[in-house]
């Protein structure tokens, strides 16, 4: 069996060779004479035509198939340099292996993206989300290549969790308990003693602060994981399981956190594009225009960086209408970040040193008493795709800050060991692996660059 990917990268070598290869059926006509089937094995974005003369046993049976029907096609593969496809093959046998009826879902028309969510399990099949997730899938190879080629260490932070890494508390609490039926102490708490860990566990939000323990032993790590978050908020960008990419370095602090931001989107950008051509063009062309310009100046320039008070002053100055009122103390919100990184300045811009009551309890507090070394990535099309920092390496200065977050010192007994026990300089960030993902194809909404997203009422499949 021959993978259509191989016929692509050197069609001499198959030239009117006998080859067998087998696919799914993506469009069929007819004649009396002639069939015609555009198959798709799979294995690149592009299918392959067969040509099926009447001459086939079966030429009834296998020109009556529907889409989606699977076969296995021997026959000669021949060049067709005047075509509109480079090559077809010529079949001289072909076999049924399954055939998909009538009402399959996917017909060769224009589906809505919602439409196409509510079959999340065949979705796949088609161009626009089989080009996603090939690109999903080269870009997470791409992210591991670019950490392991610098000695980062793969660190596997736990998923099942006792503490709060961004004390939001937007936690899904883990339980085997029957939350329903328990009995309820005085105050109406359950006794979480009684529970399987003995304790109230949640599924984590971040893999950081297990991340910070492990870079403390070998300077560079990194994690790569599913992380959860139980926030309510209804967005195109927010989703309640979604992948993220947490690297967290020593003897570093918020420039060098930023130069490694820089160089691996710039290094996942350029690994996509030499990668995946097809499905890139097919972006370009269908979903958005300019994406191909934009992903080539990024990757060939360098990004912005710019304060939180910078950022508010322009954003003050500007004629712009926000709905949500700009004044230096606010959390930046979509439209303001999207506003930055779209109509002033039309790159990717660092946005850095935030009011510290918006941001994380581990950041590293500024001499200034007001700020923290905080650093977002704000992109155009997407806004923030990144959320970073230096940490607080400081014993006193992070038990403080958890006091002030009103978070529990002894939930935190491990993570303060670390500036115990030879704490250094150190800085990490955390990269939306959706919104990535979303960023290298110009797709809007995070729900069609995951298999099977789970947002707020939505967890089919
Ligand atoms: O800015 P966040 O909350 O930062 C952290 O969790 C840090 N602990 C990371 C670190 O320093 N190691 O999240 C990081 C990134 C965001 O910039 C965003 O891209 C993505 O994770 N993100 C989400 N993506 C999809 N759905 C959600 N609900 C997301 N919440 C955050
Ligand atoms: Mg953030």
């Amino acid at each position: 069996n021959i993978l259509v990917r191989e016929i692509y990268k050197d069609k001499e070598e198959f030239k009117d060779k006998e080859i067998k290869v087998s696919g799914w059926i993506r469009t069929s006509r007819s004649s009396k004479k002639f069939g015609f089937i555009e198959l798709n094995d799979g294995t690149f974005f592009k299918g392959i035509q067969i040509v099926i003369g009447n001459e086939l046993d079966n030429f009834k049976e296998v020109t009556k198939l529907s889409v989606s029907s699977a076969i296995i096609v021997k026959g000669k593969l021949v060049l067709t340099p005047d075509a509109k496809q480079p090559f077809e093959i010529q079949a001289s046998e072909i076999t049924i292996e399954g055939e998909s009826p009538s009402d399959y879902p996917l017909q060769k028309k224009r589906h809505t993206f919602e439409y196409l969510r509510t079959i999340a399990h065949l979705r796949p099949r088609s161009n626009t989300f089989s080009a996603v997730f090939r690109v999903r899938s080269l870009a997470s190879y791409a992210i591991h290549k670019f950490f392991q080629e610098r000695d980062f260490v793969y660190t596997h932070t736990p998923i099942i969790t006792s503490s709060d890494a961004e004390g939001a508390g937007e936690m899904f609490r883990v339980t085997t308990l029957d939350l329903e039926n328990i009995e309820k102490n005085e105050e109406g708490k359950i006794d979480s003693t009684l529970d399987f860990f003995g304790k109230e566990t949640s599924l984590t939000v971040s893999g950081q602060l297990a991340a910070e323990t492990y870079a403390q032993a070998f300077r560079n790590v990194y994690t790569f994981g599913p992380t959860f978050r139980a926030e309510k908020s209804n967005t195109a960008r927010h989703a309640a399981e979604f992948w993220m990419v947490e690297p967290e370095i020593s003897f570093a602090d918020l420039n060098d956190d930023m130069d490694l931001a820089e160089d691996m989107m710039k290094y996942i950008i350029k690994y996509i594009m030499e990668h995946a051509k097809e499905e890139l063009d097919f972006f370009n062309k269908f979903i958005d225009k300019g994406l191909l310009e934009r992903l080539t100046n990024v990757a060939n320039s360098d990004f912005e960086r710019i304060t939180y008070t910078e950022a508010i002053d322009i954003l003050e100055k500007s004629n712009e209408k926000f709905e949500y009122e700009v004044k230096w103390g606010i959390d930046l919100q979509t439209e303001h970040e999207r506003y930055l990184t779209e109509k002033v300045f039309d790159k990717p811009v660092f946005v850095t040193d935030y009011p510290k009551d918006i941001k994380a309890f581990y950041m590293r507090l500024n001499d200034d008493d007001k700020t923290v070394a905080a650093m977002d990535l704000l992109v155009p099309g997407v806004g923030e795709i990144i959320g970073g920092s230096q940490r607080e390496e400081r014993l006193d200065k992070l038990e403080d800050r958890i006091k002030e977050f009103g978070l529990e010192k002894e939930d935190y007994w491990w993570y303060l060991d670390l500036r115990k026990y030879g704490t250094t300089k150190h800085a990490g960030f955390g990269l939306g692996f959706e919104r990535i993902i979303m960023y290298l194809t110009g797709i809007s909404n995070i729900r069609d660059v995951i298999s099977f997203p789970r947002t707020t009422k939505s967890a089919e499949f």
